[in-house]
């Protein structure tokens, strides 16, 4: 426990410097107005909007509202509402901006966007994943007079998505202010074209933006900071900057470089000074790793001259009970609780991420599949993007590129998920079109696509011949013939598994793997189970995955297949298979909606990484006559006997390729213990006890002390206990948190992938034992104590320190 806390805390302190920067930016997230519904009039400067709902940004509607059948989104969709809706912002700008451009960034809205400004139009973005930028220069008011940003968001056309997207302005949104000469938005391309141990050559290629008149004769310092921000190495070039764009690019040595890797994710920082005279004009500094990597098509994946497999996982981007509105902080849990599982890579399917989540990955060490599409002409849902696609690919795409392309985590590009056109000769040639495309833009990362054809004269994608690597989605029985098929290519399992599971909830007797639903010819599993749950032994899948075990086991024993990516890290919101609604959210997850580990979170763990491991499976809640399926999870040990109330019930080994051990155990209250050993000599032990009634409510938090106006968080966990403070796995009841001081309830949850009740809101019934509520601190400086109450059971309450440091 120590151990994560103090991870926790060290990455928390690595992702506060590395921070990238572009000089002028700053944050433009609070006090919009915001209105649900459509009204036209609110694009005009002089539109009252003193009625509306004040708001901060990143901010998400559909969250808000009530799961329902009838929303258009469908339970696939997440069965939240969608519609249209309206931002606004006044703001004034100081006369010191006179003679200098003022853009606006937004990182992200769901989706159909149109902004203006004081009435002028500004642009449109379909896509609800796009990063984009608008020029506020020619209208903007300068003084006393103030300007007005309108912002029409439409996601009302569903389903246009086959999982939740959230709905509004979810990522954050930036006001940049720039000298007429200037660093290009998105201008720097920084990668190390050669990496000796002696010496590193950075190279940076730069655009500038002139828009002055005449020629300017510049100086450009590049300055590389290590960790500890000190200074590495600094040049100084002369450029001379016509007007228009102009494009240069400078090498810098840097001397016995720290390799960037998962294991040690050493960024340093590059800063570009641009300089007229004495004159600082634009500052740019972005974090910045130096690795090299290669695909072979038998030896698999290399990073810095080192076999490594990738263990990745696929991640949507809701954040659970916050929705799609993103928080920094609940983007890191996420990828601490991945990184102490033993992953190394993300998947961030089917779309761009928030920038923030890439910086994450770059501090925290996860190797990244950038992935910007999930259909291209040909749909998967009536309104999704397909409809756009002809109009707005070569740009998204660019874009997508541009802004990510200085990650040292992002390893490959993919240019689309299980697309449609692999089927047809259409396929062919757009492939080419957006293999380009991403080749101008970066041609130091292969491209891959995720395909399901495994046969060369079906797959019109792979026929293009333009991709580097094949990503391959679940289908293990074919790995063996795909480099028959696909001779010489390099290949990755994009996606595996597709296993389900409801955390803390088992059926007991089922030795086979069990599909649900188990064919083509069935959307929703006919004998599920009455109450929406799926066993969480590690043996029920979708008809076209398999489990947890086998999928694994599949790429582990071929050195070709260079990783795999399981479907998924964490349960989403939308795409509840094996069930129809009220089921509202995937049963996929490692970890649940909350952030509980199920249990194969263990599985993985005691297969990725070193650290001891021993998981003791299921409860010990049953009733007698009843035979229980015991499983463990262990490594780092020859064997594991168990025991029941002090009786040994036999010593098991991992046989073979085994992955787990197991017993058959007549029930019987009292202790089951585990005792793992190595040549004799006990590593680990784990017990777990029959709990009686639940007595009382028992909180734990991440962490007592959150940092003023950051929307800090901290994820407060409830578990229902008994009288000796056992577990009680089963609990139900309804827990009321009350909450006093410098923070609020972000929202509560329990995992459960049926439970309809808010996930904004105060209360939350238990599932299976445990409820999360997240508290996010306010922006002043003081305390907060967090009660909860439950009818029936002891209260808990929690003492938090809000401060600025
Ligand atoms: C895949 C698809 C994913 C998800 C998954 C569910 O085929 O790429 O987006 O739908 O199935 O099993």
């Amino acid at each position: 426990m120590f151990k994560t806390i103090a991870t926790f805390f060290l990455l928390y302190l690595v992702t506060l410097t590395l921070y990238g920067q572009e000089w002028g930016r700053s944050g433009f997230n609070s006090q919009w107005k915001f209105y649900l519904g459509d009204e036209p009039e609110a694009k005009a400067a002089g539109f009252n909007d003193k009625g509306w709902r004040n708001i901060d940004l990143p901010h998400d509607w559909s969250i808000e509202g009530t799961f329902s059948k009838e929303h258009p989104a469908t339970n696939q969709g997440g069965a939240l509402p969608g519609g249209i809706a309206w931002y606004r912002k006044t703001f004034q700008l100081a006369d010191t901006i006179e003679g200098k451009q003022v853009y606006i960034d937004f990182d992200g809205i769901y989706r159909n966007s149109e902004v203006w400004i004081n009435g002028h139009y500004l642009g449109k973005r379909p896509s609800g994943y796009t990063s984009f930028r608008y020029d506020l220069t020619p209208y903007m008011n300068i003084g006393k007079q103030s300007n007005v940003i309108a912002v029409r968001v439409d996601n009302s056309q569903q389903p246009n998505s086959r999982w939740y997207s959230g709905s509004g302005i979810y990522r954050n949104v930036w006001l940049i202010t720039k000298n007429k000469i200037a660093i290009d938005h998105w201008g720097l391309f920084i990668t190390s074209p050669s990496i000796q141990k002696e010496q590193a050559t950075i190279r940076q290629q730069t655009v500038f933006k002139n828009l002055g008149s005449k020629r300017e004769a510049a100086e450009v310092t590049i300055r590389v900071f290590d960790k500890e921000s000190k200074l590495v190495v600094k040049k100084a070039f002369e450029q001379s900057l016509i007007p228009g764009d102009s494009e240069a690019s400078y090498e810098i040595q840097v001397p016995q470089p720290i390799l960037w890797s998962p294991e040690n994710p050493y960024c340093y920082r590059v800063e570009t000074q641009v300089y007229i005279g004495k004159r600082l004009v634009d500052q740019h500094s972005s974090p910045f790793g130096i690795r090299s990597f290669s695909f072979d098509e038998k030896e698999g994946f290399s990073l810095n001259g080192q076999r490594k497999r990738i263990l990745g996982v696929c991640m949507h981007h809701d954040l659970g009970a916050l929705g799609a509105a993103i928080n920094r902080k609940a983007m890191e849990r996420q990828l601490v609780l991945l990184k102490e599982m033993g992953a190394n890579a993300i998947r961030i399917s089917h779309n761009p991420p928030a920038p923030e989540f890439l910086d994450l990955c770059d501090s925290i060490g996860f190797l990244v599949m950038d992935e910007a599409f999930d259909m291209w002409r040909k749909k998967k849902n009536k309104f999704d993007y397909s409809l756009d696609f002809d109009e707005w690919h070569r740009q998204d795409l660019t874009d997508l590129i541009k802004r990510d392309r200085n990650h040292p985590s992002i390893i490959m590009w993919s240019i689309g998920n299980e697309i449609r056109e692999q089927f047809d000769s259409t396929g062919t040639a757009l492939t080419k079109e957006l293999v380009a495309i991403v080749r101008s833009e970066d041609n130091t990362r292969p491209v891959v696509a995720a395909l399901t054809e495994t046969h060369l004269e079906k797959n019109f994608i792979a026929q293009a011949n333009a991709l580097d690597i094949l990503g391959f989605n679940y289908k293990y029985e074919q790995y063996d013939s795909l480099p028959i098929n696909f001779p010489g290519q390099k290949f990755i399992a994009s996606e595996t598994t597709s296993a389900l599971a409801t955390r803390g909830h088992y059926d007991l007797g089922h030795d086979t793997l069990r599909f649900w639903p188990p064919s083509a010819k069935e959307k929703f599993v006919k004998n599920g189970n009455a109450d929406f749950t799926v066993s969480a032994y590690d043996q029920v899948a979708a008809y076209w995955g398999t489990s947890h075990e086998q999928a694994w086991r599949a790429v582990k024993q071929r050195d070709f297949m260079t990783g795999l990516f399981v479907w998924t890290g964490f349960d989403y919101l939308g795409e509840p298979v094996p069930y129809d609604f009220p089921a509202r959210s995937s049963y996929y997850g490692i970890i649940d909606l909350a952030g509980f580990p199920k249990d194969v979170y263990y599985m993985y763990q005691s297969e990725w990484t070193d650290q001891p491991v021993l998981h003791l499976l299921p409860h010990w809640n049953w009733h007698s006559g009843q035979t229980i399926d015991v499983w463990a999870y262990y490594n780092q040990a020859d064997e594991v006997e168990l025991f029941l109330n002090g009786r040994s019930l036999g010593t098991r080994k991992k046989q073979g390729d085994d992955i787990h051990v197991s017993w058959k155990v007549p029930f019987q209250r009292g202790e089951l213990k585990a005792v793992s050993r190595k040549n004799g000599k006990e590593v680990l032990s784990k017990e777990i006890k029959t709990a009686s009634k639940p007595a009382r409510i028992q909180l734990t938090v991440d962490k007592n002390k959150l940092r003023a106006g950051i929307n800090d968080l901290a994820f407060v966990s409830a578990t229902i206990v008994d009288a000796d403070g056992n577990t009680a796995p089963m609990a139900d009841d309804e827990i009321v948190f009350d909450i006093r001081g410098r923070g609020f309830i972000a929202g509560v949850d329990n995992g459960f992938q049926a439970d309809l009740s808010p996930l904004k809101g105060n209360r939350k019934r238990a599932y299976n034992g445990k409820c999360l509520a997240i508290i996010q601190a306010k922006t002043a400086t003081g305390e907060i104590i967090l009660k909860a109450s439950a009818k029936g059971l002891e209260g808990a309450e929690l003492k938090l320190e809000v401060n600025d440091e």
